[in-house]
């Protein structure tokens, strides 16, 4: 047992044991070490340091802005925390995709410098030279099918993907990340039976998002399930808390008592 109570720290291992007894695998996005340390006293299996970091954290609208050196930073505030869960970082855009070195070389520094132990990358056939030499380098790697933000100009929005003639290409391109040595790999926004497709055809593990309950596990972006944004409400989200409106009345409280001089009070003030 780790200090936190929880079971001992989640590998690739232990992935490979949850794909063969049939046990789900949950999985949640963080980008700083206070939400880091909360987390990983959940039990929650698999921390992502994801590129949403830039729509949830960053400000931006999108991922693409999002830079080696963002996430670097990020997943290090993370990785000094976490102690049980297994730490995946995400590859941000074009941070892959120039060469198999330019690849090995950044995931090298999430997992040197930031203490990731796996990384994610987007794509599927496309990007196995690079998975191959991630992985030959001993380091794991998770790939994302399906709706892959990084492509969202090519994919035209934010839309289920996998419907039609697409559902053979994905099932096929999931095999090839296989085939190229990835330890899991997530689904993103695709129907139910495809993901369920795909899950029957892979080894490896799969983690949903918009998927339907047929995967391996489940990932959720932390800011999303945790209701910090009320206007963001997409169908395969569940929010499990009101944190945004919690926020915002517990801060116009504090503004009201300052502003009428009731708080500080005594009780949280010094004697001489
Ligand atoms: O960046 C991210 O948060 C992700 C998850 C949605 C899987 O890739």
């Amino acid at each position: 047992m780790s200090k936190h109570g929880a079971e001992q720290q989640i590998t690739v291992k232990t992935l490979q044991k949850r794909k063969a007894s049939g046990e789900k695998i949950s999985m949640i996005t963080c980008y700083d070490a206070a939400f880091a340390a909360l987390l990983d006293r959940t039990g929650i299996d698999m921390i992502l340091v994801g590129d949403s970091l830039g729509n949830v954290v960053l400000g931006f609208k999108d991922t693409i802005p999002v830079t080696m050196e963002h996430m670097v930073h990020h997943t290090a505030a993370v990785g000094r925390v976490v102690q049980h869960a297994m730490l995946v970082a995400d590859m941000p855009f074009l941070s892959y995709n120039l060469s198999n070195e330019q690849a090995l070389r950044n995931a090298g520094r999430l997992v040197q410098e930031a203490g990731a132990h796996a990384v994610k990358l987007e794509g599927g056939k496309s990007v196995c030279p690079q998975i191959k030499a991630i992985v030959q380098a001993g380091i794991p790697v998770v790939g994302h099918l399906g709706l892959t933000p990084q492509s969202v100009h090519a994919l035209g929005g934010y839309k289920v993907q996998g419907r039609g003639d697409e559902a053979k290409k994905l099932i096929e391109d999931a095999k090839a990340l296989e085939e190229a040595g990835v330890c899991a790999v997530v689904l993103e926004l695709i129907p139910q039976p495809l993901a369920e497709e795909v899950t029957n055809a892979l080894h490896v593990p799969t983690i949903g998002i918009g998927a339907g309950s047929g995967t391996d596990g489940q990932v959720l972006v932390l800011h999303d399930m945790l209701g910090f944004n009320s206007e963001f409400s997409p169908k395969f989200l569940k929010k499990y808390a009101n944190l945004g409106e919690t926020v915002v009345e517990s801060v116009k409280r504090y503004d009201a008592e300052v502003k009428a001089g009731s708080f500080p009070g005594p009780e949280h003030s010094f004697s001489s």
